[in-house]
């Protein structure tokens, strides 16, 4: 059976009071479902509320949106991955499109917060993907394959999923054709099946919804979706991942 990930990045919203209503929505409108599983990626504040909720649910799971790669320490505004496990996380997202643009993460840094989610024992979610002006010009696998030497290291056997994310199409509503998405899956599977990486589940993100989830998942390359705006509506998200083909 294949086997579907619906991870919802709730960015800057959602707090913790608005996570438990959420959730409680959620829930009732979501029923486990054998062939499909749903992380959320609360913000920091919201994550225990979140985590302790999902756990009852083996189908669901917690995640952080970042950490940073000291253990602890004095680093103002910051969570590491052990504080980011305590509060219930069982995963992380690293070197999303926001941190990488909005925040100046370079590429090196991925590799060290992939590094330190291995070493907290969180699942590492890395996201790659390119800008416009680098797919005009051509360099859309040149860029991804970089993200990945860099975030990857050497650490290639690591289980982690790696979602593609197009910075042209996220939060923009112009999604990736589903063909557009399986040439760069294809790209970044190649890439760790020549380092004989372990199973890696790939993700697409960027401007899902529910009217072209069910499109996009009809692509075998897509294993799920990274999704942001069509979250955080409890309702709405419970919708997509209940209706998405499989
Ligand atoms: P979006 O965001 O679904 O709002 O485009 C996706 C993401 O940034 O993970």
């Amino acid at each position: 059976m294949r086997a579907l990930l619906f991870a919802a990045n709730w960015k800057m919203h959602i707090g913790p009071q608005e996570a438990r209503t959420y959730l409680s929505t959620f829930l009732g409108q979501y029923s486990e479902r054998p062939d499909r599983q749903v992380w959320f990626f609360p913000p920091a504040v919201s994550l225990e509320a979140v985590a302790t909720i999902v756990a009852k649910r083996p189908d669901l799971l917690a995640g952080a949106q970042d950490i940073y790669w000291e253990p602890k320490g004095a680093y103002t505004g910051a969570i590491s991955g052990p504080l980011a496990a305590q509060a219930g996380a069982r995963a992380t997202l690293i070197g999303h499109s926001e941190r990488r643009h909005v925040f100046g993460e370079t590429y090196e840094q991925t590799g060290k917060k992939l590094a330190a989610a291995v070493r907290a024992g969180l699942h590492p979610v890395l996201c790659v993907g390119e800008t416009l002006a680098q797919r005009d010009a051509g360099e859309t696998l040149t860029v991804v394959t970089r993200q990945l030497e860099a975030a990857f290291g050497a650490r290639v056997e690591v289980q982690a999923t790696v979602a593609y994310e197009p910075v042209w199409a996220i939060g923009t509503g112009r999604n990736a054709t589903p063909q557009d998405a399986a040439l760069v899956h294809q790209a970044i599977r190649g890439w760790l099946n020549d380092r004989q990486a372990g199973e890696t589940r790939i993700l697409y993100g960027g401007s899902v919804n529910v009217k072209n989830a069910s499109q996009l998942l009809a692509e075998r390359e897509l294993d799920g979706v990274l999704v942001g705006g069509a979250s955080l509506d409890p309702k709405i998200w419970a919708e997509l991942v209940r209706t998405a083909a499989t």
